[in-house]
Protein backbone atom coordinates (compact mmCIF):
# COMPACT_ATOMS: atom_id res chain seq x y z
CA UNK A 1 0.00 0.00 0.00
CA UNK A 2 1.32 3.58 -1.14
CA UNK A 3 1.70 6.37 1.76
CA UNK A 4 -1.02 8.44 2.09
CA UNK A 5 -0.77 12.17 2.18
CA UNK A 6 -3.76 14.76 2.34
CA UNK A 7 -3.19 17.47 0.08
CA UNK A 8 -4.64 21.36 0.43
CA UNK A 9 -6.21 21.83 -2.63
CA UNK A 10 -7.49 25.22 -4.40
CA UNK A 11 -7.38 24.05 -8.00
CA UNK A 12 -5.09 26.41 -9.25
CA UNK A 13 -1.91 25.11 -10.83
CA UNK A 14 0.09 25.22 -8.28
CA UNK A 15 -1.50 22.31 -5.91
CA UNK A 16 -2.76 20.62 -9.14
CA UNK A 17 0.34 19.99 -10.29
CA UNK A 18 1.22 19.44 -6.97
CA UNK A 19 -0.89 16.25 -7.02
CA UNK A 20 0.98 14.33 -9.50
CA UNK A 21 4.37 15.61 -8.29
CA UNK A 22 3.02 13.48 -5.25
CA UNK A 23 2.02 10.70 -7.27
CA UNK A 24 5.29 10.20 -9.03
CA UNK A 25 6.79 10.28 -5.36
CA UNK A 26 4.75 7.08 -4.82
CA UNK A 27 2.39 8.92 -2.68
CA UNK A 28 -2.02 8.18 -2.72
CA UNK A 29 -2.98 12.15 -2.89
CA UNK A 30 -6.77 13.17 -1.26
CA UNK A 31 -7.43 16.87 -1.62
CA UNK A 32 -8.91 18.73 0.85
CA UNK A 33 -10.62 21.83 -0.61
CA UNK A 34 -11.67 24.10 2.16
CA UNK A 35 -14.66 26.49 1.57
CA UNK A 36 -13.60 29.29 3.50
CA UNK A 37 -16.09 31.64 1.38
CA UNK A 38 -14.13 32.34 -1.69
CA UNK A 39 -17.17 31.59 -4.01
CA UNK A 40 -15.26 29.31 -5.77
CA UNK A 41 -16.58 26.69 -8.61
CA UNK A 42 -15.91 23.37 -6.62
CA UNK A 43 -17.03 20.98 -8.95
CA UNK A 44 -14.72 22.30 -11.48
CA UNK A 45 -11.96 21.87 -8.62
CA UNK A 46 -12.93 18.72 -7.81
CA UNK A 47 -12.81 17.02 -10.80
CA UNK A 48 -9.66 18.83 -11.97
CA UNK A 49 -8.27 17.29 -8.41
CA UNK A 50 -9.08 13.41 -9.55
CA UNK A 51 -7.83 14.84 -13.13
CA UNK A 52 -4.86 15.41 -12.15
CA UNK A 53 -4.52 12.14 -10.18
CA UNK A 54 -5.82 12.41 -6.40
CA UNK A 55 -7.81 9.58 -5.47
CA UNK A 56 -10.33 11.26 -3.52
CA UNK A 57 -11.50 15.04 -3.22
CA UNK A 58 -13.19 16.29 -0.60
CA UNK A 59 -14.85 19.75 0.03
CA UNK A 60 -15.41 21.34 3.75
CA UNK A 61 -17.52 24.01 4.11
CA UNK A 62 -15.92 25.94 6.81
CA UNK A 63 -17.39 29.27 6.28
CA UNK A 64 -19.15 29.20 9.93
CA UNK A 65 -16.54 27.77 11.70
CA UNK A 66 -14.20 30.79 10.04
CA UNK A 67 -16.42 32.80 11.15
CA UNK A 68 -17.07 32.06 14.38
CA UNK A 69 -13.68 30.86 15.79
CA UNK A 70 -11.10 33.08 13.35
CA UNK A 71 -12.56 36.32 12.00
CA UNK A 72 -14.91 37.10 15.01
CA UNK A 73 -12.18 37.11 17.71
CA UNK A 74 -9.86 38.84 15.82
CA UNK A 75 -12.88 41.73 15.57
CA UNK A 76 -12.86 41.26 19.23
CA UNK A 77 -9.45 41.62 19.17
CA UNK A 78 -9.00 44.85 17.29
CA UNK A 79 -6.39 42.57 15.08
CA UNK A 80 -5.03 45.11 11.98
CA UNK A 81 -1.53 44.07 10.96
CA UNK A 82 0.97 47.22 10.25
CA UNK A 83 -2.58 49.35 10.26
CA UNK A 84 -3.42 47.90 7.05
CA UNK A 85 -4.08 44.38 6.49
CA UNK A 86 -7.52 42.49 8.13
CA UNK A 87 -5.27 39.08 7.78
CA UNK A 88 -7.81 37.11 5.89
CA UNK A 89 -5.21 35.32 4.32
CA UNK A 90 -3.64 34.14 7.75
CA UNK A 91 -6.62 33.90 9.67
CA UNK A 92 -7.89 30.95 7.36
CA UNK A 93 -4.69 29.08 7.49
CA UNK A 94 -4.90 27.58 10.76
CA UNK A 95 -8.66 26.69 10.11
CA UNK A 96 -7.61 24.79 6.96
CA UNK A 97 -4.31 23.39 9.00
CA UNK A 98 -6.94 22.03 11.34
CA UNK A 99 -9.27 20.38 8.63
CA UNK A 100 -6.44 19.01 7.21
CA UNK A 101 -4.94 17.38 10.38
CA UNK A 102 -8.86 16.16 11.44
CA UNK A 103 -8.89 14.42 7.71
CA UNK A 104 -5.39 12.73 7.77
CA UNK A 105 -6.49 11.58 11.39
CA UNK A 106 -9.41 10.05 9.91
CA UNK A 107 -7.90 8.70 7.00
CA UNK A 108 -4.94 7.38 8.58
CA UNK A 109 -2.68 9.15 6.27
CA UNK A 110 0.83 9.70 7.62
CA UNK A 111 1.50 13.18 5.86
CA UNK A 112 -0.12 16.07 4.71
CA UNK A 113 0.87 19.03 2.59
CA UNK A 114 0.21 22.27 1.14
CA UNK A 115 1.24 24.54 -1.65
CA UNK A 116 3.31 27.32 -0.63
CA UNK A 117 6.00 28.73 -1.62
CA UNK A 118 9.33 28.39 0.51
CA UNK A 119 8.99 32.58 0.67
CA UNK A 120 5.81 33.32 1.82
CA UNK A 121 3.75 33.49 5.50
CA UNK A 122 1.46 30.76 4.78
CA UNK A 123 4.31 28.18 4.94
CA UNK A 124 4.76 29.16 8.64
CA UNK A 125 1.42 29.01 9.30
CA UNK A 126 0.09 25.84 7.83
CA UNK A 127 3.36 23.83 9.58
CA UNK A 128 3.09 25.56 12.85
CA UNK A 129 -0.62 25.15 13.23
CA UNK A 130 0.03 21.22 11.74
CA UNK A 131 2.95 20.94 14.10
CA UNK A 132 1.03 21.65 17.36
CA UNK A 133 -2.69 19.72 16.59
CA UNK A 134 -0.51 16.65 15.56
CA UNK A 135 3.31 16.69 16.33
CA UNK A 136 3.25 13.05 14.42
CA UNK A 137 2.16 14.60 11.06
CA UNK A 138 4.84 14.90 8.24
CA UNK A 139 4.29 17.81 6.30
CA UNK A 140 5.44 17.76 2.66
CA UNK A 141 5.62 20.95 0.84
CA UNK A 142 6.39 20.27 -2.91
CA UNK A 143 6.34 23.83 -4.13
CA UNK A 144 9.44 24.11 -2.23
CA UNK A 145 11.40 21.03 -3.35
CA UNK A 146 10.26 20.79 -7.33
CA UNK A 147 12.37 21.93 -9.89
CA UNK A 148 9.65 23.87 -11.99
CA UNK A 149 11.41 27.33 -11.08
CA UNK A 150 8.85 29.20 -13.15
CA UNK A 151 5.10 29.11 -13.94
CA UNK A 152 5.90 28.36 -17.47
CA UNK A 153 7.84 25.23 -16.22
CA UNK A 154 4.92 24.34 -13.83
CA UNK A 155 2.64 24.67 -17.29
CA UNK A 156 4.80 22.85 -19.39
CA UNK A 157 4.55 19.93 -16.59
CA UNK A 158 1.30 19.89 -16.39
CA UNK A 159 0.68 19.78 -20.10
CA UNK A 160 3.00 16.46 -20.24
CA UNK A 161 0.90 14.92 -17.91
CA UNK A 162 -2.87 15.90 -19.14
CA UNK A 163 -3.53 18.13 -15.83
CA UNK A 164 -6.37 20.37 -17.30
CA UNK A 165 -5.01 24.06 -15.87
CA UNK A 166 -7.04 26.90 -16.66
CA UNK A 167 -4.84 28.54 -19.30
CA UNK A 168 -7.62 31.44 -19.65
CA UNK A 169 -6.36 32.85 -16.46
CA UNK A 170 -8.01 36.21 -16.08
CA UNK A 171 -5.47 37.66 -13.87
CA UNK A 172 -1.91 37.87 -14.07
CA UNK A 173 -1.96 38.23 -10.23
CA UNK A 174 -1.51 36.23 -7.26
CA UNK A 175 -5.23 35.97 -5.18
CA UNK A 176 -6.30 34.53 -1.93
CA UNK A 177 -9.59 34.74 -1.14
CA UNK A 178 -12.05 34.37 1.38
CA UNK A 179 -15.06 35.64 3.15
CA UNK A 180 -12.70 38.12 5.64
CA UNK A 181 -11.42 39.75 2.16
CA UNK A 182 -8.95 39.25 -0.59
CA UNK A 183 -5.29 39.72 -0.88
CA UNK A 184 -3.29 40.22 -4.09
CA UNK A 185 0.47 40.04 -4.93
CA UNK A 186 2.90 39.65 -7.39
CA UNK A 187 2.65 40.83 -11.19
CA UNK A 188 3.11 44.57 -11.89
CA UNK A 189 2.04 45.16 -8.29
CA UNK A 190 5.55 44.03 -7.23
CA UNK A 191 6.98 47.54 -7.93
CA UNK A 192 5.77 49.64 -5.02
CA UNK A 193 6.03 52.40 -7.32
CA UNK A 194 3.22 51.68 -9.69
CA UNK A 195 -0.30 51.99 -9.03
CA UNK A 196 -2.67 49.31 -8.41
CA UNK A 197 -4.73 48.93 -11.96
CA UNK A 198 -8.43 49.11 -11.20
CA UNK A 199 -8.00 45.58 -12.81
CA UNK A 200 -6.58 44.00 -9.50
CA UNK A 201 -9.41 44.59 -7.84
CA UNK A 202 -12.76 42.61 -7.91
CA UNK A 203 -14.55 42.87 -4.91
CA UNK A 204 -14.50 46.66 -4.36
CA UNK A 205 -15.88 49.38 -7.21
CA UNK A 206 -13.44 51.99 -8.77
CA UNK A 207 -13.96 55.16 -6.39
CA UNK A 208 -15.09 57.28 -9.53
CA UNK A 209 -18.18 54.76 -10.17
CA UNK A 210 -18.83 55.03 -6.59
CA UNK A 211 -22.44 56.34 -5.80
CA UNK A 212 -23.26 60.25 -4.87
CA UNK A 213 -25.15 59.62 -2.36
CA UNK A 214 -24.05 57.53 1.16
CA UNK A 215 -25.41 54.64 2.31
CA UNK A 216 -25.63 54.14 6.19
CA UNK A 217 -25.64 50.85 8.08
CA UNK A 218 -26.68 50.45 11.61
CA UNK A 219 -24.95 47.85 12.84
CA UNK A 220 -25.88 46.11 15.80
CA UNK A 221 -23.48 44.59 18.49
CA UNK A 222 -23.71 42.11 21.20
CA UNK A 223 -20.71 40.96 23.36
CA UNK A 224 -18.29 42.66 20.86
CA UNK A 225 -20.00 40.48 17.86
CA UNK A 226 -22.40 41.98 14.95
CA UNK A 227 -25.81 40.35 15.09
CA UNK A 228 -28.03 42.33 13.43
CA UNK A 229 -27.67 45.40 10.44
CA UNK A 230 -30.62 47.61 9.84
CA UNK A 231 -32.58 46.06 12.13
CA UNK A 232 -32.29 42.09 10.15
CA UNK A 233 -30.87 39.62 12.44
CA UNK A 234 -28.01 37.49 10.31
CA UNK A 235 -26.03 35.09 10.77
CA UNK A 236 -22.58 35.58 10.57
CA UNK A 237 -21.48 34.26 6.87
CA UNK A 238 -24.43 36.48 5.97
CA UNK A 239 -23.85 39.23 7.32
CA UNK A 240 -20.33 39.85 6.45
CA UNK A 241 -21.57 38.77 2.71
CA UNK A 242 -24.26 41.75 3.06
CA UNK A 243 -21.48 44.05 4.52
CA UNK A 244 -18.67 43.17 1.51
CA UNK A 245 -21.55 43.74 -1.03
CA UNK A 246 -22.33 47.16 0.13
CA UNK A 247 -19.04 48.47 1.01
CA UNK A 248 -17.85 46.96 -2.07
CA UNK A 249 -20.38 48.86 -4.01
CA UNK A 250 -18.90 52.39 -1.91
CA UNK A 251 -15.48 51.18 -2.70
CA UNK A 252 -14.70 50.31 0.95
CA UNK A 253 -11.53 49.00 2.74
CA UNK A 254 -9.08 48.87 -0.16
CA UNK A 255 -5.45 48.74 1.10
CA UNK A 256 -2.17 49.04 -0.63
CA UNK A 257 0.70 48.10 1.45
CA UNK A 258 4.61 47.61 1.49
CA UNK A 259 4.22 44.54 4.64
CA UNK A 260 7.10 42.71 6.27
CA UNK A 261 6.64 38.91 5.69
CA UNK A 262 7.90 37.17 8.78
CA UNK A 263 10.51 35.39 6.49
CA UNK A 264 12.06 38.63 6.39
CA UNK A 265 10.88 39.72 3.36
CA UNK A 266 9.18 43.10 2.09
CA UNK A 267 6.46 42.90 -0.31
CA UNK A 268 3.79 45.03 -1.72
CA UNK A 269 0.78 43.22 -1.14
CA UNK A 270 -2.95 45.04 -2.10
CA UNK A 271 -6.35 44.34 -0.07
CA UNK A 272 -9.72 44.71 -0.09
CA UNK A 273 -11.99 43.92 3.29
CA UNK A 274 -15.05 46.19 2.59
CA UNK A 275 -17.00 44.11 5.70
CA UNK A 276 -14.16 44.03 7.63
CA UNK A 277 -12.91 47.60 7.78
CA UNK A 278 -16.76 48.92 8.16
CA UNK A 279 -16.70 46.58 11.29
CA UNK A 280 -13.62 47.11 12.75
CA UNK A 281 -14.59 51.14 12.29
CA UNK A 282 -17.49 50.53 14.51
CA UNK A 283 -16.42 48.63 16.59
CA UNK A 284 -14.34 50.52 17.49
CA UNK A 285 -16.36 53.33 17.93
CA UNK A 286 -18.94 51.21 20.67
CA UNK A 287 -15.96 50.06 22.48
CA UNK A 288 -14.73 53.96 22.96
CA UNK A 289 -18.52 54.07 24.23
CA UNK A 290 -18.69 51.22 26.93
CA UNK A 291 -15.37 50.28 27.94
CA UNK A 292 -12.81 52.60 30.44
CA UNK A 293 -10.07 54.56 29.75
CA UNK A 294 -7.65 51.80 30.83
CA UNK A 295 -9.16 49.11 29.62
CA UNK A 296 -9.20 50.81 26.35
CA UNK A 297 -5.24 51.69 25.97
CA UNK A 298 -4.14 47.91 27.48
CA UNK A 299 -6.78 46.76 24.36
CA UNK A 300 -4.45 48.36 21.92
CA UNK A 301 -1.37 46.58 22.97
CA UNK A 302 -3.37 43.70 22.86
CA UNK A 303 -4.85 44.32 19.48
CA UNK A 304 -0.83 44.65 17.86
CA UNK A 305 0.17 41.44 19.58
CA UNK A 306 -2.87 39.82 18.57
CA UNK A 307 -2.14 41.00 14.85
CA UNK A 308 1.06 39.79 15.10
CA UNK A 309 0.06 36.41 16.41
CA UNK A 310 -2.38 35.38 13.48
CA UNK A 311 0.20 37.21 11.16
CA UNK A 312 3.47 35.16 12.43
CA UNK A 313 1.09 31.50 12.25
CA UNK A 314 0.99 31.59 16.72
CA UNK A 315 -2.97 30.58 16.78
CA UNK A 316 -2.45 27.08 18.35
CA UNK A 317 -0.36 28.54 21.48
CA UNK A 318 -1.24 29.46 25.08
CA UNK A 319 -0.53 33.59 24.71
CA UNK A 320 -3.55 33.27 21.97
CA UNK A 321 -5.76 31.47 24.18
CA UNK A 322 -4.45 33.63 27.31
CA UNK A 323 -5.34 36.61 25.22
CA UNK A 324 -8.65 35.65 24.03
CA UNK A 325 -9.62 35.28 27.50
CA UNK A 326 -9.09 38.68 28.41
CA UNK A 327 -10.52 39.61 25.19
CA UNK A 328 -13.99 38.44 25.88
CA UNK A 329 -13.82 39.41 29.37
CA UNK A 330 -13.79 42.97 27.79
CA UNK A 331 -16.08 42.27 25.70
CA UNK A 332 -19.08 41.80 27.78
CA UNK A 333 -20.30 45.27 27.75
CA UNK A 334 -19.46 45.74 23.79
CA UNK A 335 -23.44 46.10 22.87
CA UNK A 336 -24.97 48.62 21.19
CA UNK A 337 -25.78 50.05 17.75
CA UNK A 338 -23.18 52.43 15.39
CA UNK A 339 -24.48 54.05 12.48
CA UNK A 340 -21.59 53.74 9.42
CA UNK A 341 -22.04 56.03 6.71
CA UNK A 342 -20.37 54.42 3.58
CA UNK A 343 -19.23 57.42 1.04
CA UNK A 344 -16.39 57.37 -1.77
CA UNK A 345 -14.27 54.56 -0.20
CA UNK A 346 -14.55 56.04 3.64
CA UNK A 347 -16.74 54.39 6.38
CA UNK A 348 -17.65 56.98 8.83
CA UNK A 349 -18.87 56.43 11.95
CA UNK A 350 -21.71 58.73 12.16
CA UNK A 351 -23.67 57.79 15.57
CA UNK A 352 -23.51 55.20 18.27
CA UNK A 353 -25.31 54.41 20.75
CA UNK A 354 -25.70 51.85 23.87
CA UNK A 355 -27.22 50.82 27.38
CA UNK A 356 -24.01 50.22 28.62
CA UNK A 357 -22.85 53.63 27.44
CA UNK A 358 -20.51 55.14 29.81
CA UNK A 359 -21.03 58.11 28.38
CA UNK A 360 -22.80 60.75 30.89
CA UNK A 361 -23.91 63.94 29.20
CA UNK A 362 -24.24 65.33 32.72
CA UNK A 363 -20.80 65.06 32.88
CA UNK A 364 -19.92 66.02 29.38
CA UNK A 365 -22.06 69.45 28.91
CA UNK A 366 -20.74 72.41 28.70
CA UNK A 367 -25.05 73.17 28.30
CA UNK A 368 -27.37 72.95 31.01
CA UNK A 369 -27.53 70.43 33.73
CA UNK A 370 -23.97 70.39 34.44
CA UNK A 371 -23.29 67.79 37.37
CA UNK A 372 -19.38 68.18 36.99
CA UNK A 373 -17.67 69.65 39.81
CA UNK A 374 -15.22 71.95 38.31
CA UNK A 375 -13.86 73.08 41.63
CA UNK A 376 -12.43 69.93 41.75
CA UNK A 377 -10.05 70.31 39.37
CA UNK A 378 -7.79 72.46 41.30
CA UNK A 379 -6.97 69.97 43.80
CA UNK A 380 -6.19 67.19 41.05
CA UNK A 381 -4.02 69.28 38.67
CA UNK A 382 -2.27 70.54 41.76
CA UNK A 383 -1.17 66.74 42.94
CA UNK A 384 -0.85 65.15 39.27
CA UNK A 385 1.40 68.04 38.15
CA UNK A 386 3.61 68.04 41.57
CA UNK A 387 6.25 65.67 40.45
CA UNK A 388 6.65 67.40 37.91
CA UNK A 389 6.90 70.89 39.98
CA UNK A 390 9.64 69.30 42.02
CA UNK A 391 11.60 68.45 38.90
N1 LIG B 1 0.55 38.78 2.50
C1 LIG B 1 -0.61 38.13 3.00
C2 LIG B 1 -0.27 37.26 4.17
O1 LIG B 1 0.85 36.87 4.32
C3 LIG B 1 -1.34 37.33 1.95
C4 LIG B 1 -0.60 36.15 1.38
C5 LIG B 1 -1.28 35.46 0.22
N2 LIG B 1 -1.44 36.36 -0.87
C6 LIG B 1 -1.72 36.07 -2.14
N3 LIG B 1 -1.93 37.07 -2.92
N4 LIG B 1 -1.77 34.86 -2.58
O2 LIG B 1 -1.13 36.97 4.96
Amino acid sequence: MSKKVVLAYSGGLDTSVAVRWLKEKGFSVLCYLADVGQGQNFGIATKRAKKAGAYKAVIGDLKKEFVNDFIWPSLKAGALYESEYFLATALSRPLIAKKLVETAQKEKAEYVAHGCTGKGNDQVRFELSIGALDSRLKVIAPVREWDLPTREAEMRYAKLHNIPIDVTRKKPYSIDKNLWGISIESGRLEDPWLEPGEDAYEMTKPLNKTPDKPSYVKIYFKKGIPVAINNKGLNGTSLINALNEIGGRHCIGRSDLVEDRLVGIKSREIYEAPAAKILYEAHKALESLVLDRETLCFKELVSLKYSRLIYDGLWYTPLKRAIDKFVDSSQGSVEGTVNVKLFKGNAIVAGRKSPKSLYKKELATYGKGDKFNQSLAKGFIEIFGLPYKKF
